[in-house]
This record gives structure tokens, sequence and C-alpha cells, in this order.
């Protein structure tokens, strides 16, 4: 493996003394072996190997082969030098049908993985659900029933018991709102519907879910429970009335759906008429906010880029007709900075932004965990046989400063991980947008530890050697 030394590594100013560094992946995206050893199916199966609906019907039948490479992926863990590793279990390998019968062969290999990455000095941090819903559970109605949740409490049970012993963090969902309304309303993601009452639906039975999990794993002793949300910092594009109305739209469907409910025990306020029919669903019962709200020992946030939105007409004139993202908002890019391969502008000040106003907004806010920051850029492999990656390397830094600043501002940050290790499949995207610190060659399956690899190794050791 190479030790070449990383281009100017120096530690980020302000960071503190224990603060941590990580890197993130998630099963569908890495794992491979997708019909191995007992793994049933999930929604991600089902849509990627549906034509037209990912890149270049691209799919994560192969993706990584993390699941029969791990142990070089550890490796290239302890190289990098973190603290902690964020992974997330496929539920379908653990419970096939996503309820029912347990898969021994999935339990060992989660099993096998937590011991390795304990052997190589690296802490555990679990996400359990990163969106590939066991198909199974889609067929009986998916998020939009409460059974979903309750069959999740039952898996999370199953996993905290089982490795409750040494995982030291666990996130029960990634991006909840991906999975409601971008899975359920935008129909860009599994299980690619567009839909009005049924991903208001998912978005309240994920939350439950969310509640039903951190209960089972309070009482099997976990360590440290938190959520990982995709919170944007939203700009309004003018001052104009209805611009400004437009942004309160989005704030809530962005942020509020999952904030107040899970940080300030109450819904969020659902003033327009757009989904004042949908929102008040049939799904809530007594004891939910209860339930949602339960004390977090973190908050997890992911962050890339900001937003701006606008007002505009909304894309179905009959309400009844809306998806629950037709909120009469429109998107605007008025970012005059440079943008990563996604598309995305990069503002790195917008996290801090977003942590402030998140800490100003929430008195109790927990100790928060940048649980996944980091860039797609047209990475290639040199004749040196090395990737010269500065642009990823200047946005991890510029973003790393940005959360330095928000510490400085008062903001209870704990942690930060790099999204991602690995190139991978970027869902729809397929595998042309790289996120990773490893470059894959997708023919060969070869990782090649990126100039941002040996970057973030160098910023590492330079942290700990300055506190
Ligand atoms: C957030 C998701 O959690 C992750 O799966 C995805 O790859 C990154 N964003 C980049 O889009």
């Amino acid at each position: 493996m190479s030790t070449t030394p990383g281009p100017s590594a120096r530690a980020v100013p302000g960071l503190p003394a224990g603060f941590r560094f990580g890197a993130a992946t998630a099963a569908y995206q890495i794992e491979g072996a997708h019909d191995e050893d007992g793994r049933g199916p999930s929604i991600w199966d089902t849509f990627s190997h549906t034509p037209g609906r990912t890149l270049g019907g691209a799919n994560g039948d192969t993706a990584c082969d993390h699941y029969h490479r791990h142990p070089e992926d550890i490796a290239l863990l302890r190289e990098l030098g973190v603290d902690d590793y964020r992974f997330s279990i496929a539920w379908s390998r653990l419970l096939p049908d996503g309820t029912g019968p347990v898969n021994q062969k999935g339990l060992d290999f989660y099993d096998r993985l937590i011991d390795q990455l304990l052997a190589a000095g690296v802490a555990p941090a679990v996400t359990l659900y990163h969106w590939d819903l066991p198909q199974a559970l889609e067929d009986r109605g998916g998020w939009r029933t409460r059974e979903t949740a309750e069959a999740f409490a039952r898996y999370a049970a199953l996993a905290a018991e089982r490795y409750g012993d040494r995982v030291e963090r666990w996130i029960t969902l990634n991006e909840p709102y991906c999975s409601a309304f971008v899975g359920h309303a935008e129909g860009r993601h599994a299980p690619g519907t567009e839909e009005g009452r049924g991903a208001l639906a998912a978005a309240h039975h994920l939350l439950v879910a969310h509640g039903l999990a951190v209960r089972e794993l309070r009482a099997a002793g976990a360590r440290e429970i938190g959520i990982t949300l995709n919170l944007d910092r939203i700009h309004a594009a003018s001052t104009r009335p209805e611009d400004l109305a437009a942004l309160r739209r989005a704030e809530v469907l962005h942020n509020e759906v999952w904030t107040e409910p899970l940080l300030a025990g109450r819904y969020p306020a659902y003033e327009e008429e757009t989904w004042a029919g949908l929102a008040a669903g049939p799904w809530r019962r007594p004891g939910d906010l209860e339930l949602i709200g339960a004390p977090l020992d973190f908050l997890g946030v992911n962050f890339y880029r900001p937003i701006t939105v606008a007002a505009a007409p909304h894309r179905a004139e009959d309400p009844e007709a809306r998806t629950a993202v037709d909120i009469g908002v429109i998107e605007l890019d008025p970012y005059g900075t440079r943008h990563t391969t996604m598309g995305w502008p990069v503002v790195p000040e917008a996290l801090t932004e977003l942590l402030r106003a998140l800490h100003a907004r929430h008195p109790g806010l927990p100790p928060v965990w940048i649980t996944e920051n980091g860039s797609a850029e047209a990475d290639t492999l040199g004749a040196d046989g090395r990737i010269h990656d500065d642009e990823r390397i200047a946005y991890l830094a510029d973003h790393l400063a940005a959360v330095a600043a928000a510490v400085a501002a008062g903001v209870d940050v704990r942690g930060y991980f790099a999204w991602s290790l690995l190139d991978n499949f970027e869902w729809a995207r397929g595998y042309d947008q790289r996120f990773g610190l490893v470059h894959i060659d997708y023919d060969t399956l070869t990782r090649t530890p990126k100039d941002s690899f040996h970057w973030y190794r160098g910023m590492i050791t330079a942290h700990r050697a300055r506190t």
C-alpha cells in the first residue's frame, strides 16, 4: 500500500482536542454480492433492475465487491488513521423478508466486519437503514404502513442484541427525507413513485420507526444513539414576499418535518393549503410525538451544498393531485462558485450557517456529528498511477474549516465523516459520480488511494499532534 505523504496536510485550526475523524459508506453502494449467502432483495435491487431508473442501467449487484474485499477496505481504514467508520447494515441480509427468519450468514458477515474494524483500531458507527428496504416489506405497503416501522424495530433489536457490545454509535435512519420524498414523491429513488399521501405517510412512519428503534436500542444497552438528517441551508431567491413564503414551505418540507418532532416534540406548522389536507393524516397516533421525540445522544447531519428557492406555480392545479413535493417552489442556482460533478455549488460557509441556525433554534440540541460531507469530482488515474484530486482536498479542508467556525460560535460538533471511503454506486446517478478518498477501477475492482486520502491522513495526524 502506498505511503505517499499528502499535500500540505496541516491540522484544521479551531477543531478542538478530541474531535473525531471518520469515513462513511452504505451497504447497497459498496457491498455487491446481492444474491449471496441468503441476502433477500431490497427495493434498490428492484429499482435498479428496472430499465430507465438508473444512469446506464447501473445497479449494486457487484458495486465495490466490499462483501468479499472488506479485509482490504479495513486495511485502508487503518492506513487512513480514522477514529470511526460509518457503514450500514443491509436489513435484508439479516432478515431476508424484512421480518421472520434470521439469516445466520448475514449476521456473521457484520460480526466479522465489526471485529476486524476493532482489531484495526477503528470504532464502528452503524447505520441501520440506508435506503435498502427489504422488497418483501415494500410488497406489503412499505413505509406507507405502520407495520414496516414495527418490523424495523424488531430488526433494530436483533442488531443491537448481536452487535451492541462492540458498536460505539448507532444511527437509526439515514436521510429519511430522501426515503420519504425522493423515493415516494419525486420518484428518483426506490421505490420510485410520485405520491402525495403515501409520501407523507412514509415520512411519519420513518419517524415512528426511528422512535421504536431508539427504544429497542436503549433497552439493549446500546451506547450512543442518533439519527442522520440531510438538513438543508436554504436561501430565498429574493426578499419578495412570495419568495419568502416559498422559503418557509421549503424549510418545512426539507427540515422541519424532521427536526420539529425529533428535537422540539411537535409537528411542523403546515400552514400552506398545499399540504393542509394531507399533513394531518390518519397515520398519526396518540403518543407518537413522545416516541419520536425521545432524547438523542447525538444528531447526525449530512451536508453537501446549499439550495435557493423561489415561488413557482404548482405542477398540478388540483391540490389532491399534487405530490408531497409539489409545494409551489422552484430551486434556482445563483451560486457563482465552483460546482462539483454532481452539479452542486461549493459553498462551505453554508455549513457554518446551517449549524449555527440549528443551534439557535434548538436550545437542547444534542451534540452534532457531521455524518457525511464530500465531493464528487472528475477523478482520473494519472500516468504516475495517482489521482491528483486537489478540488476534493480543497472541498474537505474548507468544509472542516466551516465546522471549526461553527464550533467557535458555540455549536457542539464532535466529529466528521468524509463521504466516502470508496468511490461507489451513487444511486440513480450510477458509477459516474466519484466521491471516494479511494478510487475504484470498476473493471478490476482495484483500490487506489487518491491524493485526498493521503491529505486526510496527514491532517488527522497533524490534528492529534497539535491538540
Ligand atoms: C447522501 C447519501 O446518504 C449517500 O448515500 C449519497 O451517496 C451521498 N448523499 C452523495 O449523494
